[in-house]
């Protein structure tokens, strides 16, 4: 953090003495007033419920334009990044600051392959749940139990104990969730194998039976291999911020991340894949193309409660240029399995057509986000649709793992513990008689 000139000056209209407070400049992006010292120096907090303009840490990893339509890993763009790495190309970026070179990229693969293997033990814990749970519900478990089966790794203030554990849970993810997906449907689990990439080895783990051979399809591999890519970090965003709350009281870091799985399932975070998708099938066995006028009027009245499933960001008020990317491997996907004419895929055309041509739409700067799209990749190379949270889960946990290595690491770290405007009684009695 860099200390600007400038200062910032807070003025009351009641005469109290006005204070000033360090303004801090950071690489690009907005400057942020430092404003620790505000309730010392005033008696008073600030107030911004869904933090609208608060930063709540300074972060090195992800930087997000949200006017511009930009996102940066470590300083690279997204569509670089998309076009010329594989996702554990990015897992040691995110980590490790920079992308690998080939000799660190032999070593990262391996140490990633060299783990993905879990406890036989966990094949019964799992079998603790009911056969039809949410995926989310399932995964929100696993993750948390790792703690118990990984406890050698759980010492936060050990750097190796750190390493080892954000090895662990990259590597072991992809296994959970296709365990999860084999459970739902009473198939026996496969083991990874060693010879196959990250994602080739997630493909087989879902699709395989031991019956048969299974080759792994190379489209279905970049597909996914994309979705990883593009959701594998957000900055600040709601599951993000959860891990680093919860990571901030010292514990463990499979807890925090199980507490950032439980975050990322609901509808307006990660869970709006499968409730975008649900809400186009819908649509589709409801009148299909005919009806996307009448259920935008729907979408626009306040009174529906329907909102446009996959539109919309706290930050991106331009596109959200993951989308672009997301439509784009969409295109590639349906014409190499030969489902061009996928009425899901038009129907989304459609929407986002209406859409950016809309005042409601253009006034509040609605544009699609990744997940307008990424259920209908999901969907053609046959994932099913409570899975797909699940997946975002599964990308998401090298974010989650650096940011909280990245705030471990910050000698100003504090437990996080926002403050509050109380609006209830004031103090009274208990009735003697009640
Ligand atoms: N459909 C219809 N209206 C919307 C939508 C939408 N999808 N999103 C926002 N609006 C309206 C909202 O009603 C409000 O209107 P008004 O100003 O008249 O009250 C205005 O746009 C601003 O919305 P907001 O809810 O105050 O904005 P926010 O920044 O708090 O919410 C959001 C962002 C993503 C939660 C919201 O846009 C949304 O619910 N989108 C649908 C769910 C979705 O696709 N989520 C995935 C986000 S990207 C993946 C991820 O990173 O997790």
């Amino acid at each position: 953090m860099k200390l600007s000139d400038k200062k910032a000056t807070l003025s009351f209209s009641d005469g109290s003495p006005s204070v000033d407070f360090p303004v801090y400049k950071g690489t690009i992006g907005p400057d942020v007033i430092d404003i620790r010292k505000l309730y010392g120096k005033t008696d008073m907090f600030t107030y911004d419920p869904g933090f609208l303009s608060t930063a709540s840490c300074e972060s090195a990893i992800t930087y997000i334009d949200g006017d511009k339509g930009e996102l940066l890993y470590r300083g690279y763009p997204i569509e670089q990044l998309a076009v010329n790495c594989d996702y554990l190309d990015i897992c040691h970026l995110i980590l490790n600051g920079d992308l690998p070179n080939a000799a660190q990229k032999a070593d990262f693969d391996s140490l990633v392959t060299h783990h993905t293997m879990v406890h036989e033990q966990l094949h019964f814990f799992l079998r603790g749940f009911r056969r039809d749970a949410h995926p989310m519900a399932v995964l929100t478990g696993l993750v948390g139990a790792l703690a118990a089966f990984y406890h050698d790794s759980t010492d936060i203030t050990n750097a190796h104990h750190r390493d080892v554990s954000a090895i662990r849970l990259i590597a072991k993810m992809p296994t959970l969730v296709a365990m999860a997906y084999k459970y739902s449907q009473g198939q026996p689990f496969i083991y990874p194998q060693n010879d196959l990439s990250y994602t080739a080895n997630f493909v087989r783990m879902m699709f395989a039976t031991p019956c048969e051979d299974y080759k792994v399809n190379d489209v279905v591999v970049r597909a996914l291999d994309r979705i990883f890519i593009l959701h594998a970090d957000h900055e600040q965003n709601a599951s993000t911020s959860t891990v680093r709350l919860c990571g901030s009281s010292g514990t463990n870091p499979f807890a925090a991340i199980a507490a950032g799985v439980a975050c990322l399932w609901g509808p307006a975070h990660g869970g709006a894949n499968e409730a975008c998708l649900q809400m186009l099938e819908h649509l589709q066995a409801n009148g299909g193309i005919e009806k996307v006028g009448a259920f935008m009027e729907q979408v626009k009245d306040k009174n529906s409660g329907v909102r446009l499933m996959g539109f919309g960001h706290r930050v991106y008020k331009n596109y959200d240029p993951r989308a672009k990317l997301m439509q784009q491997t969409c295109k590639e996907v349906l014409s190499a399995l030969g489902l061009e004419k996928d009425p899901l895929f038009k129907l989304a055309m459609e929407l986002e057509r209406i859409a950016l041509e809309d005042p409601y739409f253009v006034d509040r700067k609605l544009y699609p986000n990744v997940d307008f799209y990424s259920g209908i990749v999901q969907r053609a190379i046959g994932v099913p649709t409570s899975m797909f949270t699940a997946i975002f889960a599964l990308a998401r946990t090298v974010g989650w793992i650096a940011q909280w290595n990245e705030m471990l690491s910050d000698p100003d770290y504090k437990i996080g513990r926002p403050r509050q405007l109380y609006v209830g009684s004031a103090v009274r009695d208990v009735p003697k008689k009640r």
